[in-house]
């Protein structure tokens, strides 16, 4: 079985992008082959700061690297390294309706906003198409919001085998209903484009002041509160603390009696030590660039490899050989 998933690197990973699809990437790389890479082509389609993008990259890869991604077992690189994957987005470009993508719920979410489309940002699903289905990928690890462009990938992938004879190994998202959409500091979807993240690493002190600007009703800390489970920090305890610690924390909250900063505190205190591991690790790296770098090149060597064969099979369906 091969697990493929990719992350943007334009800007600092949360709890959102770790929960949702970095662990339970780092744990299916026990269950499968894995490939996973940083999409820096896709962060072309909204970031234009070259020097930003860089940076962002090697962040992602040391954010990966220290949140449990094992080199050892798994094929990780930047999508750039292996270009054969804009040619492929081509030749799938040529069989994907206008309509398919004019669907895309984040297409039209862009389009809400008044976001002015540059043909990348259009195309952004085709070339997740080609990039899921030049590893012959048969499990895709992603949070909620990606479920579409999955689906949009196996639309393709199905025209393109009806077209020119079977081809195209037809992928699976895999999402887990715990964390498809973990919540940000005003309880919608925590994402960069909210501004609501609470990132994996960073400065302590900022940190702490985030979790505290999570955002409470007006109740006063006796009043019962019948709908702890649905309070912000209850949710993100549960994914930060022990589960006896969550659920604790949780009836405490229900019963009465648990202020919201003292409850916001704890939080706080988990989710710091929860990353403590990797922190020491990501320190370890940062010292050590040529290795990650290593990592990266060896990734690419490897993806290389099967993303030429799948592309020449491609060529030869169409007639392009
Ligand atoms: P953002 O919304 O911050 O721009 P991305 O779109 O770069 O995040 O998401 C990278 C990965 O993290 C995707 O697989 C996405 O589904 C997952 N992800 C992002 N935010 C969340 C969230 N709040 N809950 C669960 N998964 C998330
Ligand atoms: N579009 C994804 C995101 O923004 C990143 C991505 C690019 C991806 N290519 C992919 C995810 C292929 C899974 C598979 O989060």
């Amino acid at each position: 079985m091969r697990i493929l998933s990719g992350i943007q690197p334009s800007g600092t990973l949360h709890l959102g992008n770790y929960f949702g699809m970095m662990r339970p990437a780092s744990e299916l790389q026990e269950k499968g082959d894995a490939y996973y890479f940083i999409a820096n082509y896709h962060s072309m389609t909204s970031l234009y700061d070259p020097a930003e993008r860089r940076r962002n990259t090697l962040d992602v890869a040391l954010d990966f690297l220290a949140c449990g991604l094992d080199p050892k077992r798994t094929v990780f690189f930047r999508q750039s390294d292996v270009p054969e994957v804009t040619e492929l987005t081509w030749i799938l470009g040529t069989v994907t309706p206008m309509g398919l993508l004019e669907r895309c719920h984040s297409y039209k979410d862009k389009l809400a906003k008044g976001i002015s489309f540059n043909f990348g940002l259009f195309a952004y699903p085709v070339l997740m198409a080609a990039d899921i289905l030049i590893y012959d990928s048969n499990v895709v690890p992603v949070g909620q919001d990606q479920k579409q462009h999955v689906e949009v990938t196996r639309d393709i992938a199905i025209k393109f085998n009806e077209q020119y004879g079977e081809t195209f190994v037809i992928p699976e998202p895999q999402i887990r209903a715990e964390t498809a959409k973990v919540p940000g500091l005003d309880g919608e979807k925590m994402s960069k484009s909210y501004g609501n993240t609470i990132d994996i690493f960073g400065d302590e002190k900022a940190l702490r002041k985030k979790v505290m600007g999570i955002k409470m009703d007006s109740r006063s800390p006796a009043e019962p509160k019948p709908d702890a489970d649905q309070n912000i920090a209850i949710q993100i305890l549960k994914l930060v603390a022990p589960p006896e610690a969550a659920r604790d924390y949780e009836d405490r909250l229900r019963a009465g009696g648990l202020g919201y900063g003292d409850l916001k505190k704890a939080l706080f205190e988990h989710y710091w030590n929860h990353f403590t591991a990797a922190r020491t690790k990501r320190a370890e790296l940062a010292a050590n660039l040529d290795y990650v770098n290593q990592v990266l090149a060896d990734g690419a060597a490897k993806g290389r490899v099967v993303a030429q064969k799948v592309l020449q099979r491609a060529k030869v369906a169409s007639g392009l050989d």
